[in-house]
């Protein structure tokens, strides 16, 4: 699931990279070649990257997102931006 539009990055992708070694927020971006921009994905991708490092962390944010449709934040505020 894309839990960041602005780069395209998903929540499998997160999980990749915290496997390879990122263990901040900062660290994910930059493995996966991007920085964060609008910044609406830093509260999920910071949970997603808390439960893969803690495998007994309470399901948060990330948990959530997963049975959302894909960012819906950014789609919300698309919404109230165009009335
Ligand atoms: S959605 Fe991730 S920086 Fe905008």
């Amino acid at each position: 699931m894309y839990v960041c539009l602005c780069n395209e990055l998903t929540s499998g992708k997160v999980r990749e990279v915290v496997a390879a070694g990122a263990r901040r927020m900062s660290e994910v971006y930059r493995a996966s070649g991007c920085t964060a921009k609008c910044g609406i994905c830093c509260r999920t991708v910071r949970q997603i990257v808390k439960e893969a490092l803690d495998p007994h962390a309470r399901p948060g944010v990330a948990a959530e997102a997963r049975g959302r449709q894909p960012h819906a934040g950014a789609l919300s505020l698309a919404i109230r931006g165009a009335g």
